[in-house]
């Protein structure tokens, strides 16, 4: 058991790292909380001009998901290692919606959700990509693209595991995992009923 919770602690340590705001510090491309949406995404880095900075945060924040779950995957032995890759990847996701170094206020998961989700259930998590992919270039709104894939995934995943011969965490930690996203983009939503959500190209708002 200690070990699953060094693993969920590894997982939220590794999702508190904030590497848009990182990147654009580092760069001096301005100060992302008062840009935009105010979110330290990708989407938010893209506001600031820097499509490399913005593929950048979202690979960065994809690959801290992919280490978490991998590495409680690889640490833990196997009658564990499915316990402990779920509960890294919901740990890592809430590091970055409410990451430690940054007083517990961050970002919105979409990045970090994807790339927990590739690791943990590849199936899921490229479906989701894809999802997220197709509507955000249909919409032109990322939150969209988002909403889709994290929406979607939580069936896919059950339906993946659910009829398996043994039961699997997985699909748990998706679901969680989902609403913790769909949660932190409350603002998004409502934004997008009002029909005032800004769309990818617009520039700042
Ligand atoms: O992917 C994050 C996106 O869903 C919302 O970002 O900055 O538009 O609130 P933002």
């Amino acid at each position: 058991l200690w070990l699953i919770g060094a693993m969920a602690f590894l997982g939220y340590v590794l999702g508190s790292v904030p590497f848009g705001l990182l990147l654009t510090n580092f760069a001096g491309a301005g100060d992302l909380r008062k840009i935009g949406s105010g979110n330290i995404g990708a989407t938010n880095v893209l506001r600031t001009g820097r499509k490399d900075l913005a593929a950048a945060t979202l690979v960065l924040d994809a690959a801290k998901g992919v280490l978490a779950v991998l590495t409680a995957w690889i640490m833990t032995p196997p009658d564990f290692s499915d316990r402990a890759a779920a509960v890294a990847a919901l740990a890592a996701v809430v590091g970055h919606c409410y990451p430690i170094f940054l007083g517990f206020r961050g970002g919105k998961g979409v990045a970090t959700g994807l790339g927990v989700m590739l690791a943990l259930s590849p199936l899921t998590g490229l479906a989701g990509c894809a999802l997220w992919l197709g509507m955000a270039r249909l919409t032109r709104i990322s939150s969209a693209g988002a909403l889709s894939a994290f929406v979607v995934m939580p069936f896919i995943c059950f339906a993946l595991y659910d009829f398996s011969l043994h039961a699997s965490p997985k699909p748990m930690a998706t679901l969680l995992i989902c609403l913790l996203v769909l949660a932190r983009h409350h603002e998004n939503i409502s934004r997008i009923l009002r029909g005032v959500e800004p769309r990818i190209g617009d520039g700042k708002r």
